[in-house]
């Protein structure tokens, strides 16, 4: 079992260092520098990168403090207020160690540090790899009609890929599926992600790596995993992802990627089957000595929609999540950062998603096709461009899907007219879809939408009668019966 962290307390005595998984970096496109981290990019100004480019690991903050002060001529005391608070609220989020780490990343390569700027681009990159994998989980975000091994980019047109997202500003690179793991040139690709500069982060099941290739993923310059788990039930755990025995293999799976000094994130979608055993699974995140968790409520589009019957918890229950995690959150400070996606059905106002259509993300599918958002192919009538055909910086700028959400000029009333319509942009395209079959309508999320009562009473109609089975994917596309032996009458 991992020994689970405590709070990093910034004395004056203190020797800070960023832990392996975060650095400073001079965000050329966007005219900035940043501290990248699992998962986010924090913008820091002139003082703070001072402060922070002088922290190693073996130089104390009370000297640090005593430097700044009078390189600045100003007041120690205040300096040393400053510089104190600064770093305590990087290491509440688990990006600064004591000492310096025994886990230090390559030196970033000369190639990222000479992009042109380039304003405007994404901040993100998500490259599903495959649409293989060897888990059905009845919530799982990819299209229903899933993409062929035999149509999927090679390593060096990911590699391509990836040098131009960075060129137009991409700071992180999520390495997603399907199960990454799966391609068999991983290594190469993710050689090509690291030489392009980008944060890397990869996200997995976990079930399909021996810990010899983790520690090759390391060495070449992987920062992060998001680990996702079912549940820490482990049959409910094999019930839900319809595959025996991976609750035990992902918990060691967890240990390696802490003793290989990359940050961990625990990712825990939250439904009817494992919502009572939430408390628990926070207990896990803290044991494997994650930095962060994220509790997210299902997204009802693709596959997930096809089980939302199954999943949609109750309204008391999901009530009992918020206090559960804003508990866990006070309690926990400093030793496990929560990312929490409330349930859309029990929503007044819509979530931002993916950042607004067309500004901070772009997905590129197995087999090239650049998309908006993951669930992108679920609306009708738009046209995505191929990586390979067309540079991802014109595909970004000029794309006919990327420009058919972007900004506000797109939206009907009640969003037309709405001063929050800058701050959500209309919440999900796709869940209006998937909700009212109209994808330029306003979220149904939003209680201001006509279709919000019909939206929110679907719960109400699912949510408190018994359980359907879960509808499983076939591996390779369709739907497979359940297995007697996995099968439950849970609820
Ligand atoms: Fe957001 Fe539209 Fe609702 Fe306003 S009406 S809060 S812009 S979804
Ligand atoms: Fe497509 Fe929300 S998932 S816009």
């Amino acid at each position: 079992m991992s020994q689970a962290a405590a709070r990093y307390l910034i004395a004056p005595e203190a020797k800070p260092a960023f832990a392996r998984y975060a650095r400073l970096h001079e965000d050329r496109a966007r005219g900035r520098h940043v501290v990248l981290a699992p998962e986010r990019a924090y913008e820091i100004d002139a003082i703070s990168l001072a402060v922070l480019r002088l922290i190693d690991g073996e130089k104390p903050v009370g000297a640090i403090a005593a430097d700044l002060a009078a390189q600045y001529s100003a007041p120690l005391d205040l300096v040393t207020r400053d510089v104190t608070a600064l770093l305590q609220g990087l290491a509440d989020k688990r990006l600064l160690r004591e000492g310096p780490d025994a886990f230090a990343p390559p030196p970033l390569s000369a190639l990222a540090q000479s992009y042109c700027a380039s304003s405007g681009g994404p901040a993100g990159l998500l490259a599903e790899l495959t649409h293989r994998c060897p888990l059905q989980c009845p919530y799982c975000s990819n299209p229903l009609e899933l993409e062929r091994a035999n149509v999927e980019l090679s390593a060096g047109e990911w590699g391509e890929t990836f040098r131009q997202a960075a060129s137009i500003g991409a700071l992180q690179l999520h390495l997603s599926g399907g199960e990454p793991t799966l391609r068999r040139d991983l290594e190469e690709i993710l050689t090509h992600a690291v030489e392009a500069g980008l944060y890397t982060n990869l996200i997995t099941a976990g079930v399909t790596l021996d810990r010899a290739r983790l520690e090759t993923f390391a060495q070449i310059g992987l920062d992060h995993v998001q680990l996702s788990i079912q549940d820490v039930d482990a049959a409910s755990a094999d019930r839900i992802s319809h595959y025996e025995g991976g609750f035990e293999k992902k918990r060691a799976f967890a240990a390696w990627v802490r003793q290989l000094g990359m940050g961990l994130t625990i990712n825990a979608p939250i439904h009817r089957h494992n919502i009572d055993r939430l408390p628990q699974i926070i207990d896990f995140a803290v044991e494997v000595c994650a930095q962060r968790i994220e509790v997210a409520h299902i997204q009802y589009y693709a596959w997930a929609n096809l089980n939302r019957a199954a999943l949609i918890p109750t309204r008391e229950k999901f009530l009992e999540t918020v206090r559960i995690v804003d508990e866990a959150k006070a309690r926990l400070k400093g030793v496990l950062n929560f990312d929490f996606v409330i349930h859309d059905h029990y929503a007044t106002r819509p979530k931002t998603c993916t950042g607004g259509w067309g500004r901070s993300i772009v997905v590129v599918t197995p087999s090239g096709k650049a998309l908006p958002c993951h669930a992108a192919q679920t609306l009708p009538g738009l046209v995505f461009d191929d990586v390979r055909m067309r540079p991802l910086g014109e595909i970004w700028r000029d794309g006919e899907a990327f420009n058919a959400f972007r900004g506000t000029s797109w939206m009907k009333e009640p969003c037309r007219s709405c001063d929050r319509r800058e701050i959500d942009f209309g919440g999900c395209r796709c869940q209006a879809m998937a909700a009212t079959g109209d994808p330029f309508a306003t979220d149904p999320a939003c209680e201001l939408s006509p279709a919000h009562g019909a939206f929110s009473g679907l719960a109400l109609s699912e949510a408190y009668v018994a359980s359907p089975p879960f509808v499983y994917r076939r591996p390779g596309g369709g739907a497979a019966a359940p297995r007697a032996e996995l099968e439950s009458a849970e609820t």
